[in-house]
Protein backbone atom coordinates (compact mmCIF):
# COMPACT_ATOMS: atom_id res chain seq x y z
CA UNK A 1 0.00 0.00 0.00
CA UNK A 2 1.42 3.36 -0.90
CA UNK A 3 0.75 6.29 1.10
CA UNK A 4 0.33 10.34 0.72
CA UNK A 5 0.31 12.41 3.58
CA UNK A 6 -1.47 15.35 3.04
CA UNK A 7 -0.45 17.57 6.03
CA UNK A 8 -3.39 20.48 7.00
CA UNK A 9 -2.36 22.99 9.36
CA UNK A 10 -5.70 24.24 10.58
CA UNK A 11 -7.75 25.76 12.95
CA UNK A 12 -10.39 28.11 11.76
CA UNK A 13 -13.31 25.61 11.75
CA UNK A 14 -13.12 25.17 15.64
CA UNK A 15 -12.81 28.39 16.83
CA UNK A 16 -9.48 28.14 19.06
CA UNK A 17 -5.77 27.68 18.11
CA UNK A 18 -3.92 24.31 18.69
CA UNK A 19 -5.24 21.91 15.95
CA UNK A 20 -2.77 23.87 12.97
CA UNK A 21 0.25 21.75 15.23
CA UNK A 22 -1.64 18.52 14.70
CA UNK A 23 -0.02 17.40 11.39
CA UNK A 24 3.68 18.15 13.17
CA UNK A 25 3.34 16.67 16.42
CA UNK A 26 1.74 13.45 15.05
CA UNK A 27 5.21 13.05 12.86
CA UNK A 28 7.03 14.14 15.63
CA UNK A 29 5.57 11.27 17.38
CA UNK A 30 6.70 8.91 14.76
CA UNK A 31 4.39 8.31 11.88
CA UNK A 32 6.87 8.27 9.37
CA UNK A 33 9.01 5.47 11.15
CA UNK A 34 5.73 3.73 12.56
CA UNK A 35 4.40 3.12 8.98
CA UNK A 36 8.09 2.45 7.99
CA UNK A 37 8.10 -0.54 10.30
CA UNK A 38 5.01 -2.24 8.79
CA UNK A 39 6.07 -2.11 5.25
CA UNK A 40 3.88 0.82 4.16
CA UNK A 41 5.18 2.76 1.63
CA UNK A 42 5.30 6.56 2.20
CA UNK A 43 5.08 8.34 -1.81
CA UNK A 44 5.22 12.25 -1.09
CA UNK A 45 4.26 14.62 1.47
CA UNK A 46 2.31 17.84 1.01
CA UNK A 47 1.28 20.81 3.35
CA UNK A 48 -1.74 22.39 2.21
CA UNK A 49 -1.19 26.26 2.29
CA UNK A 50 -4.02 26.99 4.34
CA UNK A 51 -4.50 30.57 6.21
CA UNK A 52 -3.49 30.21 9.88
CA UNK A 53 -3.78 33.69 11.15
CA UNK A 54 -7.01 34.94 9.34
CA UNK A 55 -7.17 39.21 8.76
CA UNK A 56 -10.65 39.51 10.63
CA UNK A 57 -12.85 36.54 10.23
CA UNK A 58 -14.77 36.22 7.80
CA UNK A 59 -18.57 34.56 9.06
CA UNK A 60 -21.10 33.79 6.84
CA UNK A 61 -24.46 33.88 8.24
CA UNK A 62 -23.88 31.70 11.58
CA UNK A 63 -20.14 29.97 10.85
CA UNK A 64 -17.20 31.37 11.67
CA UNK A 65 -14.37 31.81 9.07
CA UNK A 66 -16.53 30.55 6.34
CA UNK A 67 -14.60 31.85 3.74
CA UNK A 68 -11.65 30.36 5.08
CA UNK A 69 -13.27 27.31 5.48
CA UNK A 70 -14.49 27.22 1.76
CA UNK A 71 -10.68 28.05 0.68
CA UNK A 72 -9.59 25.20 2.79
CA UNK A 73 -11.92 22.57 1.48
CA UNK A 74 -11.03 23.53 -1.99
CA UNK A 75 -6.94 23.30 -1.58
CA UNK A 76 -7.38 19.80 1.04
CA UNK A 77 -9.66 18.66 -2.10
CA UNK A 78 -7.30 19.79 -4.77
CA UNK A 79 -4.23 17.35 -2.97
CA UNK A 80 -6.88 14.32 -2.18
CA UNK A 81 -7.94 14.31 -5.56
CA UNK A 82 -4.46 13.87 -7.19
CA UNK A 83 -3.01 11.60 -5.03
CA UNK A 84 -5.94 9.39 -5.88
CA UNK A 85 -5.31 9.71 -9.71
CA UNK A 86 -1.69 8.98 -8.85
CA UNK A 87 -2.91 5.45 -7.20
CA UNK A 88 -2.10 6.44 -3.88
CA UNK A 89 -3.54 6.26 -0.30
CA UNK A 90 -4.24 9.64 1.10
CA UNK A 91 -3.87 9.97 4.60
CA UNK A 92 -4.71 13.33 5.82
CA UNK A 93 -3.66 14.94 8.75
CA UNK A 94 -5.61 17.95 10.48
CA UNK A 95 -6.21 20.37 11.82
CA UNK A 96 -9.82 20.86 12.90
CA UNK A 97 -12.49 18.01 11.88
CA UNK A 98 -13.77 20.95 9.24
CA UNK A 99 -11.06 19.39 6.80
CA UNK A 100 -12.85 16.48 5.90
CA UNK A 101 -15.03 18.55 3.54
CA UNK A 102 -12.15 19.10 1.44
CA UNK A 103 -11.00 15.16 1.68
CA UNK A 104 -14.55 14.24 1.08
CA UNK A 105 -14.52 16.53 -2.28
CA UNK A 106 -11.41 15.04 -3.00
CA UNK A 107 -12.59 11.81 -2.80
CA UNK A 108 -15.91 11.74 -4.15
CA UNK A 109 -13.91 13.30 -7.34
CA UNK A 110 -13.55 9.96 -7.97
CA UNK A 111 -15.06 7.49 -6.07
CA UNK A 112 -18.80 7.31 -7.47
CA UNK A 113 -20.00 5.51 -4.62
CA UNK A 114 -17.87 6.45 -1.77
CA UNK A 115 -18.45 5.02 1.91
CA UNK A 116 -17.92 6.78 5.07
CA UNK A 117 -17.05 5.55 8.42
CA UNK A 118 -17.24 8.60 10.42
CA UNK A 119 -15.36 7.84 13.73
CA UNK A 120 -16.12 10.65 16.65
CA UNK A 121 -18.19 11.44 19.82
CA UNK A 122 -19.92 14.03 17.69
CA UNK A 123 -22.23 14.04 14.55
CA UNK A 124 -20.68 16.74 12.80
CA UNK A 125 -24.32 16.65 10.68
CA UNK A 126 -25.23 20.40 12.13
CA UNK A 127 -25.92 23.50 9.28
CA UNK A 128 -25.52 26.73 9.65
CA UNK A 129 -29.09 26.99 10.90
CA UNK A 130 -28.49 24.98 13.67
CA UNK A 131 -24.42 24.76 14.84
CA UNK A 132 -25.06 25.86 18.47
CA UNK A 133 -21.24 27.42 18.58
CA UNK A 134 -20.88 28.44 14.68
CA UNK A 135 -18.00 26.18 14.67
CA UNK A 136 -17.02 24.86 10.80
CA UNK A 137 -16.37 20.85 12.45
CA UNK A 138 -19.75 20.54 13.57
CA UNK A 139 -20.93 20.71 9.85
CA UNK A 140 -19.19 18.28 7.48
CA UNK A 141 -21.35 15.94 6.86
CA UNK A 142 -24.68 17.91 6.37
CA UNK A 143 -22.19 19.65 4.08
CA UNK A 144 -21.18 16.38 2.24
CA UNK A 145 -24.60 14.75 1.93
CA UNK A 146 -25.85 18.23 0.68
CA UNK A 147 -28.13 19.14 3.86
CA UNK A 148 -26.08 22.34 4.88
CA UNK A 149 -26.61 25.62 2.55
CA UNK A 150 -22.67 25.10 1.53
CA UNK A 151 -22.79 22.00 -0.22
CA UNK A 152 -19.93 19.59 -0.96
CA UNK A 153 -20.63 20.32 -4.79
CA UNK A 154 -19.88 23.72 -4.00
CA UNK A 155 -16.20 22.60 -4.60
CA UNK A 156 -15.28 21.68 -8.49
CA UNK A 157 -15.12 18.27 -9.17
CA UNK A 158 -17.13 16.79 -6.09
CA UNK A 159 -20.38 14.95 -5.57
CA UNK A 160 -22.81 14.35 -2.58
CA UNK A 161 -21.95 10.95 -0.44
CA UNK A 162 -24.72 9.26 -0.10
CA UNK A 163 -26.67 8.56 2.95
CA UNK A 164 -26.78 4.79 2.72
CA UNK A 165 -23.23 4.40 2.65
CA UNK A 166 -22.31 6.81 5.70
CA UNK A 167 -21.74 5.33 9.28
CA UNK A 168 -21.45 7.02 12.55
CA UNK A 169 -19.42 5.23 15.51
CA UNK A 170 -18.37 6.45 18.67
CA UNK A 171 -21.04 9.11 18.92
CA UNK A 172 -22.13 10.52 22.41
CA UNK A 173 -22.64 13.91 22.00
CA UNK A 174 -25.88 15.18 19.53
CA UNK A 175 -27.02 18.56 19.18
CA UNK A 176 -30.82 18.49 18.55
CA UNK A 177 -30.72 19.22 14.86
CA UNK A 178 -28.79 16.72 14.49
CA UNK A 179 -30.39 14.11 16.42
CA UNK A 180 -33.58 15.17 13.75
CA UNK A 181 -31.40 15.07 10.54
CA UNK A 182 -30.21 11.25 11.97
CA UNK A 183 -33.61 9.73 12.31
CA UNK A 184 -35.23 11.82 9.09
CA UNK A 185 -32.48 10.55 6.81
CA UNK A 186 -31.96 7.01 8.78
CA UNK A 187 -28.15 7.85 9.16
CA UNK A 188 -27.05 4.56 10.76
CA UNK A 189 -25.13 5.92 13.83
CA UNK A 190 -23.86 3.58 16.20
CA UNK A 191 -23.49 5.17 19.62
CA UNK A 192 -21.58 4.39 22.93
CA UNK A 193 -24.58 3.00 23.77
CA UNK A 194 -24.49 0.49 20.76
CA UNK A 195 -20.60 -0.21 21.41
CA UNK A 196 -20.99 -0.86 24.89
CA UNK A 197 -24.57 -3.16 24.18
CA UNK A 198 -22.80 -5.05 20.78
CA UNK A 199 -19.45 -4.88 21.37
CA UNK A 200 -16.97 -3.02 19.43
CA UNK A 201 -16.73 -6.43 17.36
CA UNK A 202 -20.39 -6.50 16.08
CA UNK A 203 -20.38 -2.55 15.61
CA UNK A 204 -17.08 -2.54 13.39
CA UNK A 205 -18.37 -5.94 11.73
CA UNK A 206 -22.23 -3.59 10.89
CA UNK A 207 -20.48 -0.35 10.12
CA UNK A 208 -17.43 -1.98 7.27
CA UNK A 209 -21.15 -3.73 5.75
CA UNK A 210 -22.77 -0.54 5.82
CA UNK A 211 -19.95 1.35 4.20
CA UNK A 212 -18.35 -1.25 1.90
CA UNK A 213 -21.75 -2.33 0.47
CA UNK A 214 -21.46 -1.56 -3.47
CA UNK A 215 -18.85 0.76 -2.80
CA UNK A 216 -15.80 2.06 -4.57
CA UNK A 217 -14.19 3.18 -1.74
CA UNK A 218 -14.31 3.45 1.87
CA UNK A 219 -13.13 6.24 3.45
CA UNK A 220 -11.96 6.67 7.29
CA UNK A 221 -12.79 9.76 9.08
CA UNK A 222 -10.98 9.70 12.46
CA UNK A 223 -11.69 12.03 15.22
CA UNK A 224 -9.45 12.03 18.32
CA UNK A 225 -12.19 12.89 20.43
CA UNK A 226 -13.74 9.64 19.57
CA UNK A 227 -11.28 8.64 22.60
CA UNK A 228 -11.92 8.60 26.10
CA UNK A 229 -10.57 11.80 27.33
CA UNK A 230 -9.14 9.88 30.28
CA UNK A 231 -6.87 8.33 27.39
CA UNK A 232 -6.99 11.17 24.71
CA UNK A 233 -7.17 14.39 26.49
CA UNK A 234 -5.75 16.48 23.67
CA UNK A 235 -9.15 17.73 21.43
CA UNK A 236 -10.55 20.71 21.76
CA UNK A 237 -14.35 19.49 21.96
CA UNK A 238 -13.40 16.38 24.89
CA UNK A 239 -16.89 14.10 25.65
CA UNK A 240 -16.59 11.72 28.88
CA UNK A 241 -17.41 7.81 28.30
CA UNK A 242 -15.76 7.38 25.24
CA UNK A 243 -14.01 4.53 23.42
CA UNK A 244 -11.15 3.21 25.13
CA UNK A 245 -7.72 3.17 23.35
CA UNK A 246 -7.77 -0.64 23.13
CA UNK A 247 -11.28 -0.60 21.26
CA UNK A 248 -10.16 1.79 19.29
CA UNK A 249 -7.07 0.07 17.73
CA UNK A 250 -9.39 -2.86 17.43
CA UNK A 251 -11.69 -1.58 15.05
CA UNK A 252 -9.01 -0.13 13.16
CA UNK A 253 -7.70 -3.86 12.90
CA UNK A 254 -11.31 -4.83 11.55
CA UNK A 255 -11.32 -2.15 8.91
CA UNK A 256 -7.59 -3.30 7.93
CA UNK A 257 -8.83 -6.71 7.78
CA UNK A 258 -11.57 -5.70 5.68
CA UNK A 259 -9.21 -4.72 3.34
CA UNK A 260 -11.39 -2.30 2.15
CA UNK A 261 -10.24 1.28 3.34
CA UNK A 262 -9.41 3.58 0.53
CA UNK A 263 -8.02 6.57 2.40
CA UNK A 264 -8.38 8.07 5.96
CA UNK A 265 -8.46 11.59 7.76
CA UNK A 266 -6.80 12.08 11.41
CA UNK A 267 -7.85 15.18 12.92
CA UNK A 268 -8.79 17.23 16.26
CA UNK A 269 -5.37 16.39 17.45
CA UNK A 270 -4.79 19.90 19.59
CA UNK A 271 -0.76 20.42 19.71
CA UNK A 272 -1.59 23.00 22.68
CA UNK A 273 -3.75 20.54 25.11
CA UNK A 274 -2.02 17.75 24.20
CA UNK A 275 0.33 18.42 27.12
CA UNK A 276 2.08 15.11 27.39
CA UNK A 277 1.90 14.12 23.37
CA UNK A 278 -0.02 11.55 24.38
CA UNK A 279 -2.81 12.17 21.77
CA UNK A 280 -0.55 12.32 19.21
CA UNK A 281 1.11 8.98 19.76
CA UNK A 282 -2.56 7.67 19.59
CA UNK A 283 -3.16 9.15 16.48
CA UNK A 284 0.01 7.50 14.98
CA UNK A 285 -0.52 3.71 16.86
CA UNK A 286 -4.45 3.85 14.96
CA UNK A 287 -2.72 4.84 11.87
CA UNK A 288 -0.54 1.96 12.12
CA UNK A 289 -3.37 -0.09 13.01
CA UNK A 290 -5.78 0.72 10.14
CA UNK A 291 -2.68 0.66 7.65
CA UNK A 292 -1.91 -3.07 8.35
CA UNK A 293 -0.30 -3.07 12.07
CA UNK A 294 -0.87 -6.59 13.76
CA UNK A 295 0.57 -7.45 17.48
CA UNK A 296 1.93 -10.79 15.85
N1 LIG B 1 -21.78 19.58 17.91
C1 LIG B 1 -20.90 20.62 18.34
C2 LIG B 1 -20.93 21.78 17.33
O1 LIG B 1 -21.46 21.64 16.27
C3 LIG B 1 -19.49 20.13 18.50
C4 LIG B 1 -18.85 19.63 17.24
C5 LIG B 1 -17.50 19.05 17.49
N2 LIG B 1 -16.93 18.55 16.27
C6 LIG B 1 -15.72 18.04 16.18
N3 LIG B 1 -15.33 17.68 14.97
N4 LIG B 1 -14.95 17.89 17.21
O2 LIG B 1 -20.42 22.83 17.61
MN1 LIG C 1 -15.60 15.46 14.42
MN1 LIG D 1 -15.65 15.13 17.57
MN1 LIG E 1 -22.74 19.39 22.63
Amino acid sequence: KKVRLIRVPFWLGCGRAGTELGPESIMRAGLLSQLKGIGVEVVGDSEVDCTKHPAGGTADGRIKYFAEVREMGRLVSEHVSRAVESGFFPLVLGGDHSVAIGSLAGLTAHYRNLGVIWFDAHADLNTEETSPSGNAHGIPLAVALGRARFKLTDIPGASLIRKERLVLVGVRDIDPGEKELIRSEGIACFTMHDIDKLGMKTVMERAIAIAGQGTDGVHLSLDLDALDPLEAAGVGTPVPGGVSYREAHFAMELLAESGLLTSADIVEVNGVLDYDRRTARHAVELAASMLGKRIL
